[in-house]
């Protein structure tokens, strides 16, 4: 067995495995070992139990890793970023702490298409080496898995320049990276008076080329009043369906116009934000077993009293994913803890279900169900310890980084010594 480790000396083992069900108890949840032990063999999880059980074979032949009374669980998964972008809107974050609004500042000419102007110029080169520092301190948190969504190239060759910038990122850092085509984010400034164009352009120019070359795994869109509608939608959808890639969408953000339904009944994997939801949208989510992915930076950030229902999307079975919506108008914030407090203090989630919201529910968002998120025999070695006796502390000291150990992919990252 090479580069394989044994971790033991936990305060707390979180296991978190994928269940079929969306269990809310802790202990169903998050399956918590007090005495217990992880080995790794290089990239994968192998074995996981009672510290007395671990069998011989693999206790003499494991390097050994003290995790010095800390809480070891699986790396977290944030599974909705934007983290490729240039330039930054801090003007219209001023702008906004003098009352006007989002919606207000897109109307006057700002947002998306502001970052969109500095993307498009950028080189491939500068918008790497503008991302990686964001996915390394994120990786310095514990996030050992990032969507990453195109959005802001909006011509398809500044889309490809986006995802051909996510897979350079993946080659240079030791996280598990998902790359989704988002297009469909906004009507490009100057084709704002020939939408059908856009629609098109993403049909039969954008999809087939990143299929054919491999660059996205998810379609998302903006599926919203002010971006695009249910038909352009649906098309966009069925397009990439036929290609094979896996869908998620931004819907009932700011308006509901049936975006989630839409998203349920085309087997989206992913529905994400909700502000907006209805009780009838969310059966539609339940039965088609689609995560629902919440975002409370960007409501925090924007100013916004209406919270996604998070309880009533648990209480009717649908898993709930928490991730940061990293981005440079709506949440520039990388800080998925904090996102994961937000989830207990103001969508009224338990420290256990928002626990599952930034690992296994995550992961099943991203159709990575067992691959991470949960700490089991054939999981990608994604651990991390975290600087604390029982793992409630990181949700209640917010926004503090509490994590001393991160392995990802196999990689020790930092440890405790
Ligand atoms: O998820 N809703 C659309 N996209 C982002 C905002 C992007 C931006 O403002 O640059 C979001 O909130
Ligand atoms: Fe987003």
């Amino acid at each position: 067995m090479s580069n394989g480790f044994l971790i033991e000396n936990a305060s707390q083992i979180l296991q978190l495995p994928p269940s079929g069900a969306c269990p809310s108890p802790e202990a169903e949840l998050l399956h918590i070992l007090d005495d217990g032990a992880v080995i790794t063999n290089g990239h994968e999880i192998v074995w996981v139990g009672p510290r007395s059980e671990v069998p011989q074979t693999l206790r003499e032949s494991t390097t050994r890793l003290d995790a010095k009374r800390g809480v070891v669980m699986p790396g977290w998964v944030d599974s909705h970023t934007h983290l490729v972008f240039a330039g930054s809107r801090v003007e219209e974050f001023s702008l906004r702490c003098s009352g006007v609004t989002y919606e207000e500042i897109a109307k006057r000419g700002g947002g998306i298409v502001v970052t969109s102007r500095a993307v498009r110029s950028a080189s491939e080169e500068e918008l790497v080496l503008t991302a990686l520092p964001r996915l390394r301190r994120m990786l310095d948190s514990g996030i050992t898995t990032v969507e990453i969504k195109s959005g802001y190239g909006l011509d398809t060759a500044s889309e490809l320049k986006m995802l051909r910038v996510v897979r350079t990122l993946s080659e240079l850092s030791p996280q598990n990276l998902v790359p989704t085509f988002l297009g469909a984010h906004t009507v490009p400034v100057e084709l704002r008076h020939k939408r059908s164009l856009y629609v098109a352009e993403i049909i039969n120019e954008m999809l087939p080329e990143i299929s054919a070359l491999g660059l996205a795994e998810f379609c998302d869109v903006f599926c919203e009043k002010t971006a695009f509608d249910i038909q352009e939608t649906e098309l966009i959808f069925q397009k990439a369906s036929e290609l094979g890639l896996g869908l998620r969408i931004h819907a009932e953000q700011l308006s509901n116009i049936g975006a989630s339904r839409l998203a349920a009944a085309m087997g989206a994997c992913s529905a994400d934000h909700l502000e907006q939801i209805n009780e009838e949208d969310i059966l539609c989510l339940k039965r088609a077993g689609t995560v629902a992915t919440l975002l409370p930076g960007a409501t925090l950030f924007l100013g916004q009293n209406t919270w996604p229902p998070a309880r009533s999307l648990l209480n009717a079975g649908v898993p709930v994913a928490l991730a940061t919506d990293c981005n440079p108008g709506s949440c520039p914030t990388e800080n998925l803890a904090l996102i994961a407090t937000l989830g207990c203090v103001r969508l009224g989630m338990s420290p256990a279900e928002s626990v599952a919201a930034i690992t296994v529910h995550a992961a099943r968002g991203l159709n990575r169900q067992g691959k991470v998120g949960s700490l089991i025999p054939g999981a990608r070695a994604d651990i991390i310890c975290l600087d604390m006796h029982r793992y409630e502390n990181f949700l209640y000291y917010f926004g503090v980084n509490g994590t001393c150990g991160v392995i990802a992919g196999g990689t020790v990252v930092k440890w405790p010594s």
